[in-house]
């Protein structure tokens, strides 16, 4: 099996090989670091020998959950989490499902959808009434089991499963994801004896995909986690301890990010030629925003769907401030063939096409795009997928994550934490009166 690949060739332009390579010694310390957990947020790189360490405890153990509830006939399956405790399944589930399968069904598997991401009113109205008419089950991912908006949501699906189900069947259609030993989730777990499943320690919530935190929604969506692990495993290998920098593309892709970064370029923005990917860079900018937005420092992680957003953000991209440069997520084989017809009237004269695949319509777009960008000084970064399936999603996780982790301690800060997060929290609080909050709400309301 070929593996995914990185192309730099379109950023020679503007940093050359030298001032890439001139990382070499760093980017390889760094990636020793984290191999050895001896780096900033040492706790928290649990995630870093995850694909080859986790047991086929963990995964019969999904599996046969997955099994128990699909014997309900489900027909949605409602996680809810927010950041990384959803993130990375919406990610897989959608890189790897059919694109109407919403409208479409599956007589195999649950529809899955997500709640706990948002405090929108009207988003819980009209889940809930679409839960009514459903065969529904759901999942609650929290590490801290405190956090507001899966919080919130938890507290109304639960009742909705208890009011309809009765309380001892709606507590075999809940899956508590949480702590092992700690907070909220896992005293409420034990109370009610949900099943559950653990979130490791040593793992941070952006880091968790491969944990039974996305496991089990991709799973219980119908994709094979033992493949998306076998992918991550094979990218944990090709990335080891002892890998050079010439065959490490985790630590190439770092050493490109940080010394574009030195030359001005402070927005990456994740472009993909196919919608499947778009909550893969809803991931990746979680992953890279969290773990290097800090100390006034690191590249602002933006993203793009392209061609559609070419006819809204392209002129930006085009011809606006230089401070951009692209990583295009370039997947080389679609999973079906679509014709352009011939037309005799040909009004929109695309009858030079006939006979061609939309794919190469396509792939003529982004090739197209690439050298347009580069020529109005936006350098390229090029990670080619061979096939959008569960092998290369999984090495495309690791990818980024490992590389996250070396460009953060390039950076030189903590890639594994995210003190900013708690300061809308504060504040959120303060403005509604949470008990323990009286003097921040007496500060902020004397700033209305
Ligand atoms: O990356 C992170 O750690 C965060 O985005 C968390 O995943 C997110 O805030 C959810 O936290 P919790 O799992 O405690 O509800």
């Amino acid at each position: 099996m070929t593996n995914i690949s990185l192309h730099l060739e379109k950023v020679y332009d503007f940093v050359s090989n030298d001032e890439i390579v001139a990382y070499k010694k760093t980017a390889e310390q760094q990636n020793v670091a984290l191999h050895q957990k001896t780096g900033k947020g040492k706790d928290f790189l649990g995630w870093v020998d995850l694909p080859t360490s986790i047991s086929e405890a963990t995964l019969s153990e999904v599996e046969k959950v997955v099994l128990k509830l699909q014997s309900k006939h489900l027909e949605v399956f409602v996680v809810i989490g927010i950041g990384g405790s959803y993130l990375g399944s919406k990610a897989v589930i959608d890189a790897l499902s059919d694109s109407f399968s919403h409208i479409k069904g599956s007589f195999e598997s649950p529809i899955v959808l997500f709640a706990g991401q948002n405090i929108s009113e009207d988003y819980l109205f009209e889940l809930r009434d679409l839960l009514d008419t459903k065969e529904w089950a759901c999942a609650i991912i929290s590490k801290s089991g405190t956090t507001t908006e899966p919080a919130l949501a938890f507290r109304l699906l639960k009742q909705d499963l208890e009011d309809r189900y009765g309380v001892e069947e709606a507590q075999k259609r809940i899956i508590a994801i949480t702590d092992e030993e700690r907070g909220a989730l896992r005293t409420l777990a034990t109370e009610e004896g949900y099943k559950s499943f653990v979130i490791p320690n040593h793992v941070g919530g952006r880091y968790s995909v491969l944990t039974p935190v996305g496991l089990i929604a991709i799973a219980i969506a119908g994709f094979n986690v033992r493949e998306l692990v076998r992918g991550a495993k094979s990218m944990e290998i090709a990335c080891g301890i002892d890998v050079p920098f010439e065959k490490n593309i985790a630590a190439q892709y770092a050493a490109a990010r940080n010394a574009l970064y030195k030359k001005g370029k402070k927005v990456e923005i994740m472009v993909n030629y196919n919608p499947k990917l778009h909550f893969f860079a809803e991931w990746w900018k979680q992953l890279y925003g969290e773990s290097e937005g800090k100390e006034s420092k690191g590249i602002f992680p933006a993203s793009v769907d392209f061609s559609s957003d070419l006819h809204s953000m392209g002129q930006y991209i085009q011809e606006g401030e230089r401070i951009l440069f692209e990583t295009v997520l370039s997947v080389e084989n679609v999973n079906y063939e679509v014709l352009v017809p011939e037309d005799n009237a040909d009004l929109d004269k695309l009858n030079f096409l006939a006979g061609k695949r939309v794919d190469y319509i396509n792939k003529m777009a982004e090739l197209g795009t690439s050298i347009a960008h580069v020529d109005g000084g936006v350098p390229n970064i090029r990670i080619n997928i061979p096939q959008l399936n569960e092998f290369y999603l999984g090495q495309l996780i690791y990818f980024f994550e490992i590389a996250c982790g070396i460009s953060g301690y390039i950076l030189d800060v903590n890639p594994f934490n995210q003190p900013g997060v708690e300061a809308y929290k504060k504040n959120m609080f303060a403005l509604l009166e949470k008990p323990g909050f009286e003097k921040e709400t007496a500060a902020i309301k004397a700033r209305l």
